[in-house]
């Protein structure tokens, strides 16, 4: 029996309010689907539950931030930087490259890591508060990287990450606009998971590269945060993405956490 109310976290010209609202009545050709978990992004920052296949295994809580963050992991080093898919054959037989993943903490920087998503872990691993970070990677690569990911894109650190491609330039992958870009040499590329929703766009291609890279590989999933109190804990879930608390982990809600 489907249900008329259902519990929902929405704008209001206050800020972001728990509510029941009206289950809408799915029209010609869709489905209503029942949403058991959500995460928050800061992107757009209303909790999404999204439709993935998860990996065996997964809980709905994992599952549930298969959408914005894992797409745009997947959108940057395959359509920002041109690097080849897993799907594809250059992906085993081609010439080693050298990526660095900036913010490999961070949800997207974290489905980004081709290397992770491989079950094999970076090969170095560096502080980004470090002082030196830069002179340290450019020693490390031998002033020769060639792409980046800066999967935060965010504060004074951006000027950082375009300063570590070697000096004969490169390519940079970006989830944010406008990027502070200080090199001319330097082409930064940005990815934005909605326009796969877009009818004509590859949303399609890229879940089901997800969806495969799942099924073969051993991802594991963020560390979930879970809120209290399901949808009504958002106002709470805001607040501390607000002040920079996440950190390698996923706020998460639980739908029926909520009150009736
Ligand atoms: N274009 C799109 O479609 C799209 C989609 C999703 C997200 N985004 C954007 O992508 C960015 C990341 O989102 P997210 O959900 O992945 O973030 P997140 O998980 O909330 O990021 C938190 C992590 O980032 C690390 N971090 C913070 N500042 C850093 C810096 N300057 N350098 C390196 N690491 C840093 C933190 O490390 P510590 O643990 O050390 O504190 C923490 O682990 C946001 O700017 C978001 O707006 C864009």
């Amino acid at each position: 029996m489907v249900p008329t109310k259902q519990r929902a976290a929405i704008y209001t010209e206050s800020g972001v309010a728990f509510a029941l609202a009206d289950v809408p009545k799915p029209g010609p050709g869709q489905i209503l689907v029942k949403v058991v978990a959500a995460v928050q992004n800061p992107v757009g920052s209303i909790p999404r539950g999204g439709r993935q296949n998860a990996a065996d295994g997964w809980s709905f809580e994992e599952a549930a931030q298969l959408g914005i963050a894992a797409l745009t992991g997947l959108q940057m080093p395959h359509q920002s930087l041109g690097l080849p898919s897993p799907n594809e054959p250059e992906s085993e037989s081609g010439p080693r490259r050298d990526i660095l993943n900036w913010g490999g903490a961070s949800s997207v920087g974290q489905y980004a890591n081709f290397d992770l998503v491989r079950g094999l872990g970076a090969d170095e691993v560096f502080d980004y508060r470090d002082e030196n970070v830069v002179e340290k990677i450019r020693v490390a690569t031998g002033n020769a990287l060639k792409s980046a990911i800066d999967a935060v894109s965010e504060g004074k650190m951006m000027q950082r990450v375009p300063a570590v491609i070697g000096d004969k330039g490169g390519r940079l992958a970006i989830p944010n606009i406008p990027y502070e870009n200080t090199r001319p040499d330097v082409t930064a590329s940005f990815s934005l998971a909605w326009n796969l929703l877009k009818l004509e766009s590859k949303g399609k291609w890229y879940a089901d590269l997800l969806t495969k890279i799942l099924a073969t590989t051993n991802v594991k999933p963020n560390a979930l945060l879970i809120q209290p109190n399901g949808l009504a804990g958002v106002k709470d879930g805001l607040q501390y993405i607000a002040e920079g608390k996440v950190s390698g982990q996923k706020i998460t809600y639980r739908i029926a956490d909520a009150p009736e």
